[in-house]
């Protein structure tokens, strides 16, 4: 097949990857603008190169026709989350969603692989649509925690620089090192809801000043004498260096019935 043959098999799947980012990254971001605990840390995607499509293709002896049959990770997304109890969650997320059909689930958390691997995978059907027309492909998401992935990460690049012939005393090295992710991810679930408060807390704050700003930015906007929204400007400032958010919070109610009340006279 020729190489043009390829880019335009591949657009698909480039186009999949970029949507089943940005849905998994808005999950993310929904959550944490609401001040909520997000179980999404991070979003990565790719599509297969050719060369390493056509090298599974001839070590699974896949003739070229059924390659996009049976080729199920030519596109790829892989979720990073903080805590093992989160990959549930993503899990039913993924379960709940009208946009993905899943083909099937792999356990590898329960059934660790000898190698030491750990992840939660899924096969899902994504249907996209191109200016070549409409098209259901398949896509393989990764889900594993952030230790999980710092071990696949450095256990992939030895596979890579020993070609896949790992002497034995680094094989033994890695599987005991995956021991230890494994004994670390136990040990952040134990203390997760001392994390998890912290987090909250630091997002509810920020949230808060986001607000804050956007109202002083509303009250300059509408008074004319910009003497009141200079004399906010500087109680915030001395607000949030003192750092309470108890007042933080007082304060931006005030701020909202002074918006509310400058929305009103601009309507009279
Ligand atoms: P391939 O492994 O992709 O040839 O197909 P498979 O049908 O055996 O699927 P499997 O679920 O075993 O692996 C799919 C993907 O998971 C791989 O392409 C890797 O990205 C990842 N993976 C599986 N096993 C390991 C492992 O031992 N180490 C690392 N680093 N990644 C792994
Ligand atoms: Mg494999």
């Amino acid at each position: 097949m020729q190489t043009h043959m390829w880019r335009e098999i591949l657009i698909p799947y480039e186009q999949a990857v970029k949507e089943l980012v940005i849905k998994f990254e808005s999950i993310a971001r929904e959550n944490k603008r609401l001040g909520k605990y997000s179980p999404i840390e991070y979003v990565t995607g790719r599509v297969k190169k050719i060369s390493s499509i056509l090298e599974k293709a001839k070590k699974k002896e896949i003739v070229l026709s059924k390659i996009e049959d049976e080729i199920e990770d030519i596109a790829g997304i892989r979720i990073i989350c903080q805590f093992v109890e989160d990959i549930d969650r993503v899990v039913e997320l993924i379960r709940a969603r009208g946009d993905m059909q899943i083909k099937y689930e792999k356990d590898y958390i329960q059934n660790t692989k000898q190698s030491g691997y750990r992840s939660y995978h899924l096969i899902v059907y994504y249907c996209v649509h191109t200016a070549l027309g409409e098209k259901k492909v398949q896509a393989e998401i990764q889900i594993r925690t952030l230790a999980m992935n710092f071990w696949a990460t450095i256990e992939h690049s030895l596979l890579y620089k020993y070609g896949h012939n790992i002497p034995s005393s680094i094989r033994k090295r890695l599987v005991k090192s995956a021991e230890a992710a494994h004994m670390l991810d136990q040990e952040m679930s134990k203390i997760r809801g001392e994390i998890m408060d912290a987090q909250d807390s630091f997002q509810y704050k920020s949230n808060i000043i986001a607000d804050i700003l956007n109202n002083i930015q509303n009250i300059k906007n509408a008074s004319e004498h910009s003497l009141e929204a200079e004399q906010i400007q500087e109680e915030f400032y001395r607000l949030w260096e003192d750092g309470n958010i108890e007042k933080l919070v007082a304060f931006n109610k005030r701020l909202d019935i002074i918006a509310e009340n400058h929305k009103a006279q601009s309507l009279q």
